[in-house]
């Protein structure tokens, strides 16, 4: 099962603190952008990539997929305010047939065995996500006092890669612009749709570089790979 696959690389890392985009941060040595990049240049299901960027980024990430000879970006788009406009800027490119990933740049860590799953349960279904159980209690609050405590059973903690037919995400953008509908993630645009979205169950290490301290669980868990 081949697949393309958006990368939106365009945010600011404000919550990094870095001072630049946290893609551009290293780890061992090699920049996250690269990190996630190389995990679809290895992947020969992957037949292209289209990446979002942010125009402050443009020199840098060029200069980076030269370093590091990164083949298969087939499109650089301009980013836009939100990740789901950088995500709309990129689907915009590509053809309506097959199956498109949608992958956040800052989510290193993803491993084939589980793409390929995914892109299995996208094929069937025409939308699958990637997703772990919750671990914590989970309460609903308001005002600083807790409303209900929710049955956690039920709760699932959804992460990137989510894995669409090409056409089906294209309505799904197509209708929240219409609407003016501002998503936390992709599937969000697609259940709009009533479109059925399965779950393919992923690993707690498809961590999403956010904030300083993910930077220390990002070296243990590379560490741990090495072994
Ligand atoms: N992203 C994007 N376009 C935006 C905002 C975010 O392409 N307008 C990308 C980020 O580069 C990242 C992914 O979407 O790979 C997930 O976003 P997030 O973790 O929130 O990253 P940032 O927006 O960069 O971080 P922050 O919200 O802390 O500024
Ligand atoms: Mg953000």
């Amino acid at each position: 099962m081949t697949y393309q696959v958006i990368l939106p690389a365009a945010g600011l890392g404000k919550r990094m603190g870095a001072g630049k985009n946290k893609l551009l941060l290293e780890l061992k040595g090699i920049p996250v952008l690269i990190h996630t990049l190389k995990v679809f240049e290895e992947d020969e299901a992957c037949k292209g990539i289209i990446l979002a960027i942010h125009p402050q980024d443009e020199a840098d990430f060029i200069a980076l997929l030269a370093k590091y000879s990164v083949t298969k970006v087939i499109n650089l788009v301009p980013g836009g305010e939100e990740r789901q406009h950088s995500i709309y800027n990129a689907l915009k490119t590509v053809n309506s047939d097959g199956i498109i990933l949608v992958h956040d740049a800052a989510r290193p860590f993803i491993q084939k065995e589980q793409i390929h799953r995914l892109t299995e349960a996208a094929e069937k279904t025409g939308a699958a996500i990637i997703a772990v159980p919750a671990k914590d209690t989970m309460k609903k609050v308001q005002d600083g006092v807790v409303v209900e405590t929710v049955e956690r059973s039920s709760l699932w903690a959804v992460q990137t890669p989510q894995a669409f037919r090409i056409s089906l995400l294209q309505e799904a953008y197509e209708k929240a612009d219409k609407d003016h509908f501002l998503g936390t993630d992709d599937s969000s645009l697609v259940e709009r749709l009533k479109h059925p979205v399965a779950i393919v169950e992923g690993n707690y290490d498809n961590i999403k570089l956010t904030t300083p301290e993910d930077l220390f669980f990002a070296e243990a868990i590379l560490e741990k790979r090495k072994r």
